[in-house]
């Protein structure tokens, strides 16, 4: 038996060992979260979506609301989790009152009921402070925050859940003079407000939370070298005194650095409330190219490498986003409802290691047991299509009334095929996203129904799914089909297109 006794020597290994794992936690895996958006027309069971979310070891989601769906799919999930104030709240939430109310119901009910929902962040507003608002989040952002945080604080949640405001890296800035990371600062409209909500966060322990688009740089400017948007250090280096950067993620968080250094607030932390690349709706925009960002993106966290200015760190970034978003309003650009990782229907768009370990190639698990409406297409009949403007009329009452057009935009999937199928596109997902119903393949009687599957290459007919309905509301919910395609069952075209109404207000208002 006297071998098994510790010795002095495996004494010291054992607490040798032991030590290494307090002094160095980062050998497990860095951990991603994503931002989880549900401007869908139907979305996926909450189980589903929650064993999407474990069979990936996502274990941070970020969401644009309280919205009780998402807070029953992560339920006893354990996955940390910011919900979100939308910035339309932001002046009701000036009242002391108000944002009492809405703590209790939507943050404390969720952390004290069983299972709970282990709420950390609260996002209050979104983007408020950015340039096309002009100016009308302004006054009411930094009061909404604070009562925010004061009612957590009274609710005894203030040292676990903290309230931040996410905010576009528009926020800050480096001047023409010296057009490099060290010399960050606010942006002069907001200067005097950012640093108070900085010196707020250094009180309160909460992060600063920035939204990093580097397709942003690449989509608005035609000239930005390219290669300065990926990780694969390609490019010609941006030189900073001692620092060296080949990728606009590290000069734009480090400029953000040096803002709040400016500030003596360079403790605060840092969240990247979004980063991501989106697969359509633009020349920059498919799978591949969004592939090579996130495998460069997902490694560089694995390596724990940071920044330049904060080197051999964790950098905290919530992907942008989990699902496709085709009920989102295309604004932005024909790119907007194409940030998913996944499709509608929770299928992998391309590979990417999301639990944080950086394996190359790898490919992320796709939703379970997702239920499609019958395998049929709406599609034009081309024999009757012998009037252009007739066609063109039904195509715009698709796309106006329930279609996910997108994809027919200039720069997008379907920018190739001809009219007719481009017709058929249309037909097919306003076919889907009504659930098949009868009567929606018709427009006047230049639509069929086919067992033909029309996808040509990039361009893809999708087939709907099957509604989830969420009994304690009674709503038609779920999600979509291939793609871009939306299904719709029991909703009518009228209820649509308030829905549509209400989404395109909400993506005005940042939401
Ligand atoms: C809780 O949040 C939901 C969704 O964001 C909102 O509709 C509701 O009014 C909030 N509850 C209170 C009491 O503010
Ligand atoms: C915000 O407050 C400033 C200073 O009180 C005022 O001049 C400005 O008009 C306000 N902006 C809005 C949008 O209310
Ligand atoms: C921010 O917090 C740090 C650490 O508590 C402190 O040293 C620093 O002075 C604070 N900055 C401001 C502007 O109060
Ligand atoms: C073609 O369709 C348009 C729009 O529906 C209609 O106004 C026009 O009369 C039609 N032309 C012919 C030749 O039928
Ligand atoms: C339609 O064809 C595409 C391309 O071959 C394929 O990926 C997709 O799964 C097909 N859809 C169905 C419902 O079979």
């Amino acid at each position: 038996m006297a071998d098994l006794r510790f010795t002095p020597l495996a004494t010291s290994v054992v607490a040798a060992f032991l030590l290494s794992l307090s002094l160095f936690p980062q050998a497990a895996d860095a951990t991603l979260g994503v931002n989880w958006g549900t401007m869908t027309y139907h979305r996926l069971p909450p189980k589903t979506v929650a064993r999407l979310l474990k069979d990936n070891k996502i274990t941070k989601v970020k969401l644009f609301d309280a919205d009780p769906y998402a807070m029953d799919t992560l339920a006893g999930t354990g996955i940390e989790v910011m919900v979100a104030v939308n910035n339309l709240l932001l002046f009701p939430m000036n009242d002391y009152a108000t944002a009492k109310a809405w703590v209790a119901a939507n943050i404390t009910q969720y952390r004290t009921q069983s299972p709970e929902v282990n709420i950390k962040y609260v996002a209050v507003g979104n983007e408020p402070f950015l340039q096309e608002y002009d100016g009308r989040f302004t006054n009411v952002t930094f009061p909404a925050l604070k009562n925010i945080q004061r009612a957590l604080d009274e609710a005894g949640l203030g040292d676990e859940v903290k309230a931040t405001v996410p905010l576009n890296a528009d926020i800050y800035y480096s001047p023409s003079f010296k057009p490099v990371p060290s010399a960050g600062k606010w942006r002069d409209d907001v200067a005097d407000l950012m640093s108070d909500i900085v010196k707020f966060y250094n009180q309160t322990g909460a992060p600063f939370t920035v939204n990093i688009y580097p397709f942003f740089s690449l989509y608005i400017n035609p000239n930005f070298p390219a290669d300065f948007a990926f990780f694969d250090g390609k490019a010609a280096p941006l030189v900073d005194g001692d620092f060296s950067y080949t990728n606009v993620f590290d000069a734009n968080y480090d400029t953000l650095l040096a803002a709040l250094r400016s500030e003596d607030c360079g403790d605060v932390p840092i969240i990247v409330g979004e980063v991501g690349w989106p697969t359509d709706g633009d020349v920059h925009a498919n799978p591949t190219i969004a592939g090579r960002f996130y495998a460069g993106l997902t490694r560089k966290m694995a390596k724990r490498s940071g920044t330049p200015q904060k080197p051999k760190q964790d950098i905290d970034v919530y992907l942008f986003g989990l699902f496709d978003e085709e009920a989102k309003s295309t604004l932005p650009g024909d790119f907007e409802r194409s940030w998913g990782i996944f499709t509608t229907d929770g299928r992998a768009k391309f590979p990417i290691d999301l639990s944080g370990g950086g394996e190359a190639g790898k490919w992320p698990a796709e939703a379970v047991g997702v239920e499609y409406l019958e395998t049929k297409w709406c599609v034009l009949d081309a024999e009757k299509a012998t009037n252009e403007s007739q066609v063109q009329e039904s195509v715009d009452y698709a796309c106006k009334n329930g279609a996910d057009c997108a994809a027919l935009g200039e720069r997008a999937s379907c920018a190739g095929v001809d009219t007719d199928t481009k017709a058929s596109y249309a037909f097919n997902s306003y076919f889907q996203a009504l659930g098949q119903a009868s009567g929606s393949c018709d427009f006047g009687g230049l639509a069929k129904i086919t067992p033909k599957n029309y996808t040509a290459g990039s361009c893809k007919f999708g087939i709907g799914i099957k509604p989830y309905v969420d009994g304690s509301l009674g709503a038609a919910r779920g999600s979509v089909g291939d793609d871009d395609e939306v299904s719709y069952a029991s909703a009518t075209v009228a209820g649509l297109s308030q829905v549509l109404l209400a989404i395109f207000l909400m993506a005005v208002m940042g939401s």
